[in-house]
């Protein structure tokens, strides 16, 4: 199995704007409250899965090396994005300040745990499906602005190089399909509940309500129906869809093989500079 490199991306975001997704405000909010739950995430993937990693085999713990330097680096490059919101006059540290305390201050400071690792193995899948749907053709993604495409096309192209590594520490330390469907629990609630509450505030930022910024992102969608790119909700692409591969008990994330569209757009973020060419 390979092991996933980190690189370190060319990214600047000081011209990024207010509207960088689809010159949409509502889009680009939604994209940057998730945005804004990834640094904390990913260093609580990185602490759940260090747990383990004197039990693993030779093998997994390289991998498991790579996924912490993948992604020790994803937390870097969002973390400086947030100057930019910070620019722009969002309250990016009131609202990191309540989300990490009421995500790892208090819900994982009681969780066990193999359920921590089993909570990072399903974020990990609807990490991937993000993923997978950032980088295909009709992705909102290829109508950002170019540091924004180039941010998430080297976050997701690392994302599905390691997919599998946080699945195959739980398949190793606890292959149990009961603990996984409780992570799956787990990974749902916090992630819709969080990204959903964080989309409201920065919508509230701009004056936008909860109804208003829904009623606009209905409208793209439509607008992207009628010039033939089929855009899904995000709920369907990355709930429905993914809960529906993970409850299968014979899932692997390695099911899908994604290793033609991450070379092809390693070759794009080669081109452009994003990555040093031997990266
Ligand atoms: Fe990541
Ligand atoms: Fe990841």
């Amino acid at each position: 199995m390979k092991i996933p490199k980190p690189r370190v991306p060319n990214l600047a975001f000081g011209r990024v704007g207010r509207r960088w997704l689809a010159n949409d405000v509502a889009a680009t909010q939604l994209t940057n409250a998730v945005n804004l739950l990834f640094p904390a995430g990913e260093r609580f993937f990185i602490r759940s899965v260090r747990r383990y990693q004197d039990r693993l085999p030779a093998d997994l713990r390289a991998r498991v090396r790579g996924f912490f330097g993948q992604e020790g680096r994803h937390a870097q490059a969002h973390e400086r994005f947030f100057d930019t919101l910070r620019a722009q006059g969002l309250p990016v540290d009131a609202l990191l300040e309540r989300y990490e305390y009421l995500a790892y201050g208090v819900i994982e400071r009681f969780a066990p745990p193999l359920l921590c690792l089993s909570v990072t193995v399903a974020l990990e899948h609807f990490t991937a499906i993000l993923a997978e749907n950032a980088l295909c053709d009709s992705s909102p993604v290829t109508v950002a602005e170019k540091e924004m495409r180039q941010l998430l096309e080297w976050h997701a192209v690392e994302e599905l190089e390691h997919k599998s590594v946080a699945f195959d520490v739980l398949e190793e330390v606890a292959p149990s399909y009961a603990l996984r469907m409780v992570g799956l629990a787990f990974a749902t609630a916090t992630l819709g509940g969080f990204w959903f509450w964080l989309a409201r505030e920065l919508w509230a930022a701009h004056g936008i309500t909860t109804f208003d910024g829904l009623r606009a992102l209905h409208a793209l969608r439509s607008k992207a129906t009628a010039s033939g790119r089929r855009i899904d909700p995000v709920i369907l692409r990355v709930f429905s869809q993914g809960i529906r591969a993970y409850v299968r008990p014979g899932f692997h994330p390695d099911d899908i093989d994604h290793r033609e569209l991450v070379e092809r757009t390693l070759a794009r973020l080669r081109a452009e500079g994003v990555i040093a060419a031997a990266a």
